[in-house]
């Protein structure tokens, strides 16, 4: 049996999005810039797409930029925003996506003030400090939160986020990677500038994102070149993904509530074998609707079958994730178990559903555990 249960990593594609992208992988080729009916056809393709994007969270077309990727659209906010917007302090926390923790740190080398929010035990940060952060200066602030943390679930309170940048004066943007598609958004009634969202966690194509900028605010292009997204970012559009992007999102909006409520039920269903059928099991984050509901992030005690759960999972077909994907490979420590003060004596796994998982899976799945968590022998002992 193989199981896939590593969706918050990436997706599979839907059949439906392949299905809308292969004329434009094949005949309908035209540059999206060109003049020409081959041309014009792209251009329709992409806006169309827009469309979609803009409608998915309530905002305008012209406030709706396609990139490469999540990663890109989260560099191009941040250093942005301090580039053009007169940014001088950033708030962000200690477990976001490397994508952000990585430009932060640039700017804080070129001098930008930088405050860490608190985070607690679950990941949640701690919106008392948020507010003391954001009243102790008055100096441009930017505030970069994710809403939900791709490797435990927490979840983040958008609503009170963004009340307090309005009512400190700051800039907010979210990291919506792991949420559009997942959840409702509505720009209108939550106030936030920039947010931020990439094909491949909703199955869409890899390789295509877009950012979301409220017209109120005003940056400057982030990859310069052609005037393509209305001068928002050089370079030949991915015709093909954003079409494929716009058709994921657009089956994830509509099948949106019944999704959400097989993936919570399936996840429910999985925890509660785990909590009967495993000796010594606990959870890193939380696993009620604090949490994002395709992310159960399991912890097990360490022994010889657990030291290497991850390569165990793989040889009996389960894969799943350590810490973020985005590092495994290399057995570095995650950041986010670290910035939670998870216990260094248990091994992590992140569980992550999609809409194709099944109950048997599962019960395949917490079979195998089984076998590796129930286990007496301590790793390193012989
Ligand atoms: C929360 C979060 N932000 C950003 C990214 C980066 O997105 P992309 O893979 O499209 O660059 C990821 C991907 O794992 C993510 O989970």
């Amino acid at each position: 049996m193989k199981v896939y249960l590593d969706n918050a990593a990436t997706t599979p594609l839907a059949k439906e999005a392949l299905d809308e992208m292969m004329p434009f992988l094949t005949d309908n080729f035209g540059n999206p810039s060109s003049i020409h009916s081959y041309g014009r056809k792209s251009r329709a393709a992409i806006e169309k797409a827009r469309k979609i994007v803009a409608g998915g969270i309530n905002a305008s077309t012209a406030e709706v930029f396609f990139t490469s990727c999540g990663t890109e659209s989260n560099n191009m906010v941040i250093k942005q925003a301090v580039k053009n917007l007169g940014v001088k302090r950033i708030i962000s926390s200690p477990i976001e996506h490397h994508c952000v923790l990585h430009s932060v740190d640039m700017e804080a080398r070129e001098g930008i003030k930088v405050d860490m929010v608190r985070i607690g035990h679950y990941g949640e940060v701690d919106y008392d400090h948020l507010e003391t952060l954001l009243k102790e200066s008055d100096e441009k602030t930017l505030v970069t939160l994710m809403h939900s943390n791709n490797e435990i679930g927490t979840l983040l309170d958008l609503e009170k986020v963004s009340a307090l940048c309005q009512q400190y004066g700051a800039y907010f943007h979210t990291d919506t990677v792991q949420t559009i598609g997942y959840f409702p958004f509505d720009v209108q009634k939550l106030k936030v500038d920039f947010l931020s969202g990439s094909g491949h966690k909703f199955h869409g194509p890899k390789g295509v994102g877009f950012v979301y900028i409220n017209s109120s605010v005003q940056i400057s292009p982030f990859i310069d070149g052609g005037s393509q997204e209305r001068n928002m970012r050089g370079g030949t559009e991915n015709l093909y993904g954003i079409v494929g992007l716009g058709k994921a999102l657009e089956l994830a909006l509509a099948n949106m509530d019944t999704t959400r409520q097989y993936i919570t039920e399936l996840k429910q269903y999985m925890k509660d074998k785990l909590d009967h059928e495993l000796k010594d099991v606990s959870y890193n984050g939380y696993t009620d609707d604090r949490c994002h509901y395709k992310v159960l992030n399991v912890s097990v005690p360490l022994n010889t079958r657990t030291d290497l759960i991850l390569f165990n999972l793989d040889i009996a077909g389960i894969y799943a994730s350590g810490g973020s994907a985005c590092t495994s490979g290399s057995e570095v420590g995650s950041h986010v178990l670290a910035g939670i003060n998870a216990p260094a004596d248990r091994k992590s796994v992140r569980f992550s559903f999609s809409k194709h998982n099944t109950r048997e899976e599962v019960d395949y799945v917490v079979e195998e555990l089984k076998k590796m968590a129930n286990v007496k022998e301590m790793a390193g002992v012989k």
